[in-house]
């Protein structure tokens, strides 16, 4: 993937795979020069660094590497307050844009989403997403470009980032949530209000597909998710704590439920969303001895062989395996 211009990172499974640390390693190691956010605030990304932790809902997770553009796709939908929150946090405004076409998610959405029996039963993050995008499908949302607070960062990420391309720029484009919770094909109905593939992110970036070189799938080493819905292979939160995977959610609090990994479920959706490579995040949770490891060859045996295990029945290269919180607790294995 290196010197590759660019790349769609794209959720394997329910969202929380761990994005957020494959983006901001990625762009601190590549010197990545633009990264576009798509979908919306109800996923959170989740950055370390220095002991510090980020949970980012709007801005782009390369906003560690301090000379990345950071862009919202077209196809993204804004919470104005939150986003305005995070570009003070994260000192981006001199470097932030967002596409003047972006919808905006408002107070009103969230109230339907969270007084809405139906969505309640689906398990909603309660932002409002769904609500909003309905709005958006007839036509009566607000658009970025009506939003006086956005006027500064304004912008026309599509042509801007087709220039980048074109320029050999390093072109990040920041999937959310998981293939699993896709519109299309997830586990409908308990999935979010679009699709989450590689090709929608595409779509919601401005990219055409022809312009792509890599999909970076990114595996999470045991499977988690939040709300309501089917989760093959799910244990209960006795097991997941003695085992040490329990989680809660970056953006909810809520619990989230969790299963060992399905290699079938990974090799399918590989299939389906283009996957050129993968990364696999918290190694260092189902064999903690590999906690902090930087190195391919410092992993125990039987670590390596699971890693092993994903490329064969996946098919596609694991080259980045997570050993714990920080962006650069990493081991990469690209050439
Ligand atoms: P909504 O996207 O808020 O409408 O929620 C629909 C489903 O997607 C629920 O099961 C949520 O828990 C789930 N979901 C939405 N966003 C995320 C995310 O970022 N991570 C994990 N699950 C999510
Ligand atoms: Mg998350």
């Amino acid at each position: 993937m290196k010197n590759v211009p660019c790349t769609v990172i794209v959720g394997a499974f329910w969202g929380d795979e761990g994005k957020g640390k494959i983006i901001s390693y990625l762009a601190l190691k590549d010197k990545v020069d633009f990264c576009v956010r798509t979908g919306s605030v109800n996923a959170a990304h989740t950055v370390w660094m220095d002991g510090k932790k980020y949970a980012l809902h709007m801005v782009p997770a390369a906003f560690l590497h301090e000379k990345c553009r950071l862009l919202i796709g077209a196809g993204a939908n804004v919470h104005v307050a939150r986003f305005l929150e995070e570009v003070e946090l994260t000192k981006v405004k001199g470097r932030m844009g967002v596409d003047q076409q972006a919808s905006i998610i408002e107070e009103k959405h969230s109230l339907q989403d969270k007084t809405s029996a139906h969505l309640k039963g689906l398990g909603t993050t309660g932002w409002g997403v769904g609500p909003a995008l309905e709005e958006r499908a007839r036509r009566t949302a607000k658009l970025a470009k009506d939003i006086p607070e956005l006027q500064p960062y304004l912008a026309d990420v599509a042509t801007e980032i087709n220039d980048g391309i074109d320029a050999g720029k390093k072109v990040l484009l920041e999937g959310t949530q998981g293939f699993m919770l896709s519109l299309f094909y997830g586990t409908y109905p308990y999935v979010t209000g679009r699709d989450t593939g590689a090709a929608a992110i595409c779509s919601e970036a401005g990219v055409g597909p022809t312009r792509v070189d890599d999909v970076l799938i990114v595996y999470k080493s045991f499977m988690t998710r939040v709300g309501t819905g089917p989760l093959p292979g799910e244990m209960t939160k006795e097991e997941a704590k003695e085992r040490g995977w329990f989680e809660t959610a970056a953006g909810t609090g809520r619990d989230r439920r969790s299963a060992p990994f399905d290699f079938e479920l990974a090799r399918k959706n590989a299939k389906i969303n283009g996957a050129t490579q993968a990364a696999l995040t918290k190694l260092d949770c189902i064999f903690p001895r590999c906690q902090g490891a930087r190195k391919f060859d410092e992993l125990s045996a039987d670590a390596k062989r699971f890693v092993e295990e994903v490329e064969e029945k996946t098919g596609i290269p694991v080259v980045l395996i997570g050993t714990g919180p920080e962006a650069l607790d990493l081991i990469d294995r690209r050439k």
